[in-house]
C-alpha cells in the first residue's frame, strides 16, 4: 500500500526567505505522526502546501504525494483531487457562517452514502464524540452562536464527517479544556483505528506523545529530529529536542 503522504525536499519560501527547507515526510496509513516545534518554525506552512491553502505569494517546491497520487505542490486546493480532510489552525473562519452546523454537517455524509436521518444520527455521533454535551441543539445552531473551543470541536468533527484517508489537523485542541481535549484525542485516535493517517500539528510535547506514534521536530524551517516518539522523547539528540523534553517533564514552576 502507498503512503498516505509522502513529502519529498519541501522547500517554501517568501520572497527571498526559505521558511520550510527540505523537509522530508512519510505518514503511513493507520499511522500518527506528530508535527512538533514552536511557534513561526514552519508548520502551519507546511500544513498549506499539504492543504494547497498557501497565499499565491508563497513559492514550493518539492514532492507531494498522497495516497501514491503525485501531486502539484503549487497547486491550489480547488484544482486539486480530493482526499484530504483538514483542521486549520485558524477555525474561527472555517464554518460557513450563515448555514446550520448539521447542515454543513450532513454535506460530506450525504456525499459518502449516509441516508438524509442516517447523516444527521452520524453528524450526531461525530459531535458528542468531539466533546459536546448536546449535540442535538449544536446541530441546528449558526457559527455565530458557539464559543471559541465549540467551533474548534465542530470543525474537527466536520474533517472527520469526510472520512478522508489523510486529515491534517493543525493545533485542533489549542482552544480546548482539559476534558474536551481528552474526547478529541480519542476520537482522533479511532478516526486513524480505520486506516486513516493522522499529521497532527501542535507545540505542546505532552499532546502529540499522548496521540502520536512518530515524531517530526521543527525549528526554523528544518527538521532537526524524527523517529519513534518514545526514542525521540527518551533519547533526544538535537540540543532543541532536548530543551522541549526537558521544560515539558520538568518540575512546575
Ligand atoms: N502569510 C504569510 N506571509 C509571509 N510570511 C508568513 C506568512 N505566514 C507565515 N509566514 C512566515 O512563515 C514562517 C512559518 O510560519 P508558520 O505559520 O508555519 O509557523 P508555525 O510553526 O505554524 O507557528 P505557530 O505555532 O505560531 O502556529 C514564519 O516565519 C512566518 O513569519
Ligand atoms: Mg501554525
Amino acid at each position: 500500500m502507498p503512503a498516505a503522504l509522502s513529502l519529498h525536499n519541501l522547500c517554501v519560501s517568501v520572497g527571498r526567505r526559505m521558511v520550510v527547507e527540505n523537509l522530508n515526510a512519510i505518514v503511513e496509513p493507520g499511522e500518527r505522526v506528530a508535527l512538533l516545534g514552536a511557534s513561526g518554525s514552519g508548520k502551519s506552512v507546511t500544513s498549506g502546501v499539504i492543504m494547497g491553502s498557501l497565499p499565491p505569494h508563497f513559492s514550493v517546491t518539492g514532492r507531494l504525494t498522497v495516497a501514491g497520487v503525485g501531486i502539484d505542490p503549487a497547486l491550489p486546493a480547488a484544482r486539486r483531487p480530493a482526499g484530504i480532510a483538514a483542521v486549520h489552525q485558524d477555525s474561527a473562519t472555517a464554518l460557513n457562517p450563515l448555514v446550520s452546523v448539521g447542515r454543513q454537517l450532513r454535506v460530506p455524509l450525504r456525499q459518502s452514502g449516509f441516508s438524509r436521518p442516517g447523516a444527521r444520527q452520524e453528524a450526531a455521533r461525530l459531535l458528542a464524540a468531539v466533546g459536546m454535551d448536546d449535540p442535538v441543539r449544536i446541530l441546528s445552531a449558526y457559527a455565530g452562536e458557539l464559543s471559541g473551543g465549540q467551533v474548534q470541536r465542530v470543525c474537527i468533527a466536520l474533517a472527520l464527517a469526510c472520512r478522508s484517508r489523510l486529515l491534517v489537523a493543525d493545533e485542533p485542541t489549542t482552544a480546548q479544556d482539559t476534558v474536551s481535549q481528552a474526547l478529541v484525542l480519542r476520537a482522533l485516535t479511532a478516526y486513524s483505528g480505520t486506516g486513516a493517517a493522522l499529521l497532527f500539528i501542535t507545540h505542546d510535547v505532552a499532546v502529540a506523545a499522548s496521540l502520536c506514534h512518530r515524531v517530526l521536530v521543527m525549528q526554523d524551517g528544518h527538521v532537526v529530529e524524527s523517529g519513534a516518539m518514545d526514542q525521540v522523547l527518551g533519547r533526544p539528540h538535537h540540543p532543541y529536542t532536548q530543551a522541549l523534553v526537558r521544560i515539558a517533564t520538568g518540575p512546575a514552576a
